[in-house]
């Protein structure tokens, strides 16, 4: 082992920034022997010297000046965990021209300026390893990309958003409605002050773009395919679907159908006792089918200050001991043109749940049959419950529940014009996709 240590700078002493501190402070022999060399924390930036991190950094460490980092030749490895766009993109860019490698946890800045940010790292011969970008702890980055580099992955099926998830969690398990559960998210730092990002499917879009890089070779944009979160979601639905045998979801899908990619990011009904269904609380989980290995699993912690600092920290061992040099000119990403084209919306097929609130009178389940059948979409079962004191109530909306058979979405959106039309339904009404 080299007794010659490699500089760092960690730009962005947050949450994460403080955890992957924590750990070369309090590892140190752990780090060198598999880095190869000792690791000096030189520089970590942040806007606030003042603010407090909860970590004793060495006397003159902690700086605003983010160009001291950018002109100091010592630092080769820098750790990118501010959060957003900007200045990220503008920091990664002069980093990686002043000759540093970059580790970053930043899935937005990857989603939107991944392109442009690994074509410049590659133009420089520098580095950009990303492990903590997609579901935190969970080494996926890697396995998708090594691991299983014998593969063409053909579906990705995943709970990328912790927080989505122990939202949906304490809805089912403690019969809360949305905006509680959402509440005790905040009270116990899983969901942030402004949760928009998270509940409204954006976060895992966001890392279901990084993942569909590596995985299909493919650069979606957020806009070209479904996302939809989980906060209009009532409780009733969850009700309902574990009524059908089934668990709501927020999951991630992108698979190959016949030589198209289908992608979404949606809430989705899962079975029953299956691995993702079982997925409780603040945690992530990845279904992924590989042609040569078939399918295979992956859960933890998809965020958080230590298991991020976990994946954060690979990296920068990686990194120091030459690996990242090695995998990042040849990871599957902005291929040109890409292989596979983004399905249609209107295309991607499933079985589906429906709820309608309907007029509890004569003929509106035969009404909404006929449509649906014209639009060629058969069902499977109905839940249609009593209203409570119904025998005396006039004209009152009752839930009525359907699955369907497999069918297409333009299917779907054809039938719901005609169903919209209905004096009988009153919006909105409720359509989930069954993963199979
Ligand atoms: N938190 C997680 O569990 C998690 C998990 C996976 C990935 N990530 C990703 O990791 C990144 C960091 O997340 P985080 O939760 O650690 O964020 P955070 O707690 O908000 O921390 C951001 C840090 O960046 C610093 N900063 C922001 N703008 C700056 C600027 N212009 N110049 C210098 N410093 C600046 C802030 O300084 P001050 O402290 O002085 O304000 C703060 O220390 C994000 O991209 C996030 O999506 C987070």
């Amino acid at each position: 082992m080299s007794e010659q240590p490699v500089s760092v700078a960690i730009v962005g002493m947050g949450t994460v920034g403080t955890g992957a501190a924590r750990v070369l402070v309090e590892q140190p022999e752990r780090i060198a022997r598999r880095a190869g060399r000792p690791v000096r924390l030189k520089h970590a930036v942040v806007r606030d010297v003042k603010k407090s991190r909860g970590i004793e950094l060495p006397a003159g460490v902690l700086t605003t000046d983010f160009a001291r980092v950018v002109r100091d030749p010592e630092v080769q490895i820098a750790l990118l965990l501010v959060g957003g766009l900007h200045p990220g993109r503008e920091m990664t860019l002069e980093l990686l021209e002043s000759g540093k490698d970059i580790v970053t946890a930043n899935k937005a800045l990857l989603c939107e300026f991944g392109g442009e940010l690994f074509a410049r790292a590659r133009e420089l011969g520098r580095t950009i390893a990303f492990e903590a970008a997609v579901a935190g702890g969970i080494p996926i980055i890697n396995t998708v990309s090594q691991c299983l580099a014998a593969n063409q992955i053909t579906s990705i099926a995943a709970i990328l958003n912790g927080t989505s998830n122990y939202i949906l969690t304490q809805m089912i398990g403690e019969n809360w409605p949305y905006r509680q559960a959402l509440a005790q998210a905040q009270s116990l730092g899983y969901a942030e002050e402004d949760p928009t990002l998270d509940i409204d499917g954006t976060d895992a879009a966001q890392k279901l773009v990084i993942l569909t890089q590596l995985a299909f070779g493919v650069k979606a944009q957020l806009t070209e395919f479904p996302r939809k979160g989980i906060d209009t979601l009532e409780l009733s639905d969850l009700k309902y679907a574990g009524e059908l045998g089934y668990t709501v979801k927020l999951l991630a899908v992108a698979r190959l159908i016949a030589g198209q990619l289908e992608m979404h990011v949606q809430p989705t009904l899962v079975r029953h006792h299956t691995p993702l269904a079982e997925i409780r609380g603040p945690f992530n989980a990845i279904a992924l089918v590989g042609d040569v290995v078939g399918e295979t699993w992956y859960s933890g912690p998809g965020a958080g200050q230590m298991p991020t600092a976990s994946s954060v920290v690979a990296d920068l061992i990686d990194t120091i001991a030459g690996r990242t040099r090695l995998t990042f000119p040849r990871l599957e990403v902005w291929r040109d043109p890409p292989p596979y084209a983004v399905q249609p919306r209107e295309k991607t097929s499933s079985r589906f749940y429906l709820r309608f609130n309907v007029l509890d009178q004569p003929h509106v389940l035969a009404d909404i049959a006929d449509i649906l059948g014209r639009n060629h979409i058969s069902i499977a079962s109905v839940i249609q419950h009593e209203a409570a004191g119904s025998d005396n109530a006039d004209r009152r909306t009752v839930p009525l529940v359907i699955m369907t058979h497999r069918t297409t979405v333009g299917n779907l959106e054809s039938a719901e014009r005609e169903l919209s039309r209905l004096q009988s339904i009153t919006p909105p009404h409720v359509r989930m996709p069954v993963a199979d």
